[in-house]
């Protein structure tokens, strides 16, 4: 694909694209310049945590802007955004590309900690990639969004997703792929709770936390061997349709994860107490007859896996969790979908 920079139509798109909560995790990269994972990784893609995203190139800027939320942003996350819309541009043809002005509103609150880097990318790539006049398919955005972030090369699909680790030096196979539609996830009765805890921000961005565990952590080369068995299995058990089997490798998944980063050093801790006690209210259940399975990610929300049948009593248990501010059950999600798209302000 190529066009001069004249023939490249800069307008406008807006993209909506949902959160995803690992149930194999990723964390580490072999190549920190095209963010490539170390091991593939196996996602959820879930209903209700929505980023929308709006960009718009306009040749009369001088700088890209951001506004999240309603808040105008300068710095890193302006920067990350910018290096995103350059890779846009360099696929449409453009030498040069107009300034941009996103605009980023979450469906969620941000206060809730819940804010994703996965959703913003994925719909930042589609909405990039729909305003620069470019129909991507799914495994080129995939790629796309993984420049930004790691986990929003899932967010791109929807149902459960399966991420590629690939092989390739530029990365052009690291993408995720549908494993199972939205309809289908539905259909088999997948649901996930997420309880957000009364603590703050995450402290450790995971970018950091996966760092500092990769260089420092002498538990971070078994972790990493230890993906590829659990990915082949939790594909089998979403295949054959066996939720205690793919609950028991995302509860294994996510404490492995956890060890590698506790190991480094400095540690890089992301339980706080309630985290504790969540794991623990999970595991009473289940040895009560209850099918639910524990994960989290970076940061001290708990995250439940369980089906349709025992979600609301799930999310009632740890709701009534002493630092648990409020539980929700998500349904799986759809893909990224583009909104609008049309010419904007011209180059
Ligand atoms: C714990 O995708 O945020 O949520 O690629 O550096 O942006 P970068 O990392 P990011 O890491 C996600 C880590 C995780 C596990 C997961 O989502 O697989």
């Amino acid at each position: 694909m190529s066009a001069s920079t004249s023939t490249v139509r800069w307008g406008r798109a807006v993209a909506e694209a949902r959160t995803n909560i690992a149930l194999v995790k990723y964390w580490g990269k072999r190549d920190a310049a095209l963010n490539l994972p170390a091991a593939g990784s196996l996602s959820l893609t879930l209903d209700g945590l929505v980023t929308r995203t709006e960009v718009r190139f306009d040749g009369k800027l001088n700088e890209d802007r951001l506004v999240l939320n309603g808040k105008a942003e300068t710095g890193k996350p302006v920067t990350r955004i910018s290096q995103v819309l350059d890779l846009i541009a360099a696929l449409a043809g453009g030498r040069e590309r107009p300034r941009a002005q996103v605009e980023s509103t979450n469906s969620f609150p941000t206060a809730a900690g819940l804010a994703s880097s996965a959703s913003a990318f994925a719909a930042l790539a589609l909405a990039g990639s729909g305003a620069a006049g470019l129909q991507l398919p799914p495994p080129a955005l995939s790629v796309l969004a993984r420049r930004g972030s790691g986990s929003a090369a899932r967010s791109v699909l929807g149902g459960v997703v399966l991420m590629n680790r690939g092989t390739a030096a530029d990365g052009l196979d690291s993408h995720a792929e549908e494993l199972l539609s939205i309809d289908e996830a539905r259909a088999w009765g997948l649901r996930m709770v997420v309880a957000v805890t009364s603590e703050g921000p995450k402290e450790t961005l995971s970018t950091d936390g996966m760092n500092r565990t990769q260089e420092t952590s002498p538990y971070y080369a078994a972790w990493i061997k230890s993906v590829d068995g659990d990915l082949a299995a939790a594909r089998q058990a979403v295949l054959a349709r066996d939720l205690p089997r793919l609950g028991e490798l995302t509860e294994q998944s996510c404490l492995s994860m956890h060890a590698s980063a506790l190991a480094a050093r400095p540690a890089v801790v992301y339980f706080r107490g309630v985290t504790i006690e969540g794991h623990r209210a999970v595991q009473q259940l289940r040895k009560a007859g209850t099918p639910v399975w524990f994960t989290c990610d970076a940061g001290p929300h708990i995250k439940a896996l369980t089906d349709a049948a025992h979600a609301d009593a799930v999310a009632a248990a740890l709701g009534a969790l002493p630092g648990v501010l409020s539980s929700r059950v998500c349904l799986p999600g759809a893909p990224a979908q583009l909104i609008e798209s049309g010419s904007g302000a011209a180059a």
